[in-house]
């Protein structure tokens, strides 16, 4: 997408041909600022401290990553010690698993000589695919948009409430669950986004703002306790969100705080939909609240907030007493029954077994086999 007139994406090969430059995330919306990476290190770094974040983007950053540990060095053991180092930077996003295995799985197929250009071109068609499949569930959302616009009064704009950032920035390009909101408006339906500002790391405030913003998407920033109430106010007329690990029956991780928008949509009648390419999908999977596990990250991310002061520096300020201990789990598991459909890169699906394997009959029963 463009920042100003500029196309970017998230991430790519450095003008050198093979460091990796990244949109360093920890600093919007104040500062774009992009850095190079030239080790497995750095990339495991970027993704643990989320200069990188949102479980696309992280799985392509990843395959970068064994793409710069082949050219360093392309044994079977090197190739296997990168997969266990850049699969424990973050445990919940499945697509990093699914990154690292699609790289491991066909470099061990080659001589060594040829791994590391192999590993390059494989990392960049992930990157590619990735923005392919944002592109169709675009299409396919923008299908929901253009009924729920339908229905109502000429100019009067659809309100769709986000959580979190499942924009361009957590993806290659485009976004998963923004991707059909901005299909809409170069439509020209009129639309109103409600960011919930996504507490504790303040993705939604940071990030969605920043690309609604950008991209001239009317739009409101709330903190997260408000969506229920706009709801029961008749002012969302659905919800899409993104997801970091969808399991085989329906049942959706994603951001902290996302199971209790999917409550309040559920109370309120207002459909809830979440936007996911196939690679999110753990076919391994059935039940999201025992079986995926859900990143505990440091509570510091609750008690210190970074924010612009009146001098213009960006920095921390601490909310909370020095000796109040912060918990901080990262995402939370919303139930398939609370789910209006999945929007995916083949269409709608219902959230189930069934609903998935309709969809992706091939991969159902490989995977789970
Ligand atoms: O902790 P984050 O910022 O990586 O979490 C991101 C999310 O929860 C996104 O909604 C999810 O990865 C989907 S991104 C298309």
């Amino acid at each position: 997408m463009k920042v100003a007139d500029t196309h970017y994406r998230t991430i790519w090969v450095n003008e050198d041909g093979w460091s990796v430059d990244l949109i360093d995330q920890r600093w919007l919306p104040h500062e774009l600022r992009i850095e190079t990476v030239r080790s497995v290190e750095g990339i495991a770094t970027a993704i643990r401290d989320m200069w990188v974040r949102g479980a696309p983007l992280i799985g392509v950053t990843a395959a970068y990553g064994v793409a710069i540990r082949m050219r360093e060095d392309p044994s079977d053991a090197a190739l296997d010690a990168v997969w266990e180092t850049l699969h424990e930077t973050r445990p919940t996003a499945i697509n990093l698993r699914w990154a690292l295995d699609a790289m491991r799985r066909l470099l061990r197929t080659l001589p060594e000589a040829e791994r590391a250009e192999a590993a390059y071109k494989r990392a960049a068609e992930i990157a590619d695919e990735d923005v392919e499949l944002n592109r169709s569930i675009g299409r396919h959302g923008l299908e929901i948009i253009r009924k729920i616009a339908a229905g109502k009064k000429p100019g009067e704009p659809v309100g769709i409430l986000t959580h979190c950032n499942a924009g361009w920035l957590a993806t290659v390009d485009y976004g998963t669950a923004t991707a059909p909101i901005y299909l809409a408006v170069e439509e020209g339906i009129p639309v109103h986004v409600y960011v919930d500002e996504t507490r504790p790391r303040n993705q939604g405030a940071h990030l969605t703002s920043w690309e609604m913003a950008g991209h001239g998407v009317p739009h409101t920033l709330i903190v997260d306790n408000a969506g229920g109430h706009l709801m029961q106010h008749g002012m969302v007329d659905m919800v899409i969100v993104g997801t970091d690990r969808t399991t085989a029956d329906g049942d959706v991780c994603n951001k902290i705080g996302t199971y209790l928008k999917a409550l309040a949509a559920k109370d309120n009648g207002v459909p809830f939909y979440v936007a996911l390419p196939s690679p999110t999908i753990d076919w391994t999977v059935r039940d999201g609240v025992k079986e995926i596990p859900i990143e505990e990250r440091s509570g510091d991310e609750v008690s210190l907030v970074w924010g612009k002061d009146e001098d213009g520096r960006v920095r921390q300020v601490r909310i909370s007493p020095e000796a109040t201990p912060a918990g901080n789990p990262a995402f939370d598991v919303t139930p398939a029954r609370l789910v209006t459909g999945l929007i995916t890169e083949r269409g709608i699906a219902e959230a189930s077994a069934e609903g998935l394997k309709a969809l992706f009959p091939e991969r159902a029963n490989a995977d789970a086999a």
